[in-house]
């Protein structure tokens, strides 16, 4: 049976995930193919599951800008996507189309991997956007000792404190400079551009950031003369789409990480 897989969000240049899938495909013997499709309105979004359907595809990663818009096209949702309040992985399976958040699972693999102890730890979180949901979502089931949250637009934080119920102090990202804390975690698009990055905390134990490139990412860069863990994204992009790939084909295996990180940072 040959495997179809594929990626919708708008603009896909320069996505990981097909040469991610590809691998995954080899290294668990499946015969398949993983398609980006760029769709350029929600109105082509109907269109394109209608197409998946027709054409018997088993899953798809949904990226920005539809992870909120495709819960509409779900029969059902797993609690975390709905808690997070998006989707970025569906399987079509028996007729119907099943949606889920994998970067949670991507994001509690960091500290898996890591062998990070939150519990005792004091955190702060930069942004409150898309991207902190899947770090909220974490926190809300491991707690650290101390949560702040900073973020330009304090509502935003409000807001996410909420959501997810769980105690934190809400700052403004001007105030971050003053903070001292054992794991700052960057969920906001500063630095994207390889701008230098403008908010700098006192960190004692590990600075993580949910980007990926450059290796050495401008939030990491920040923090190159202090002997702490320094995390960038790329294990949560690989987890992240590992997830994905045993929702859709069961299969349970070790990426190869080496091979991986040759393809991510060899362009
Ligand atoms: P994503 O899905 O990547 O998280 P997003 O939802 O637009 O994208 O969130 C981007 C995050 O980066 C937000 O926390 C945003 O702050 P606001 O909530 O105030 O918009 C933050 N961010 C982006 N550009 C910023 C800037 N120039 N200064 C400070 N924060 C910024």
């Amino acid at each position: 049976m040959f495997i179809n897989l594929g990626l919708i969000g708008n603009p896909l240049t320069h996505s990981l995930s097909p040469s991610i899938h590809t691998h995954f495909l080899e290294k668990s013997r499946l015969n398949g193919g993983y398609t980006c499709f760029e769709v350029k309105s929600k109105e082509e979004l109907e269109d394109i599951i209608d197409i998946f359907k027709r054409y018997s595809f088993t899953g798809i990663n949904i990226t920005v800008p539809y992870k909120c818009d495709i819960i509409n096209f779900c029969d059902k949702i797993e609690y975390s996507a709905e808690n997070i309040g998006a989707v970025n992985t569906i399987l079509f399976k028996n007729k119907k189309i099943y949606g889920y958040n994998t970067d949670v699972f991507g994001f509690s693999k960091i500290f898996i991997d890591e062998h990070i102890d939150i519990s005792d730890k004091k955190v702060l979180l930069l942004g409150a956007g898309g991207a902190s949901r899947a770090a909220m979502q974490f926190f809300s089931e491991n707690k650290p000792k101390e949560l702040l949250i900073a973020n330009r637009t304090i509502d935003k934080a409000m807001e996410l404190k909420k959501i997810f119920n769980i105690n934190a102090t809400i700052l403004n990202l001007d105030e971050v400079n003053d903070i001292n804390c054992d794991i700052a975690v960057n969920s906001t698009s500063l630095g994207l551009n390889g701008e230098i990055f403008p908010y700098k905390a006192n960190v004692k134990y590990a600075v993580i950031d949910m980007q990926y490139k450059p290796y050495n990412t401008p939030f990491l860069e920040l923090y190159s003369d202090y002997g702490i863990k320094k995390i960038n994204g790329f294990t949560m992009l690989i987890w992240q789409a590992y997830k994905s790939f045993n929702i859709w084909t069961d299969k349970e295996f070790y990426p190869d990480i080496k091979k991986l990180k040759d393809i991510a940072y060899n362009f």
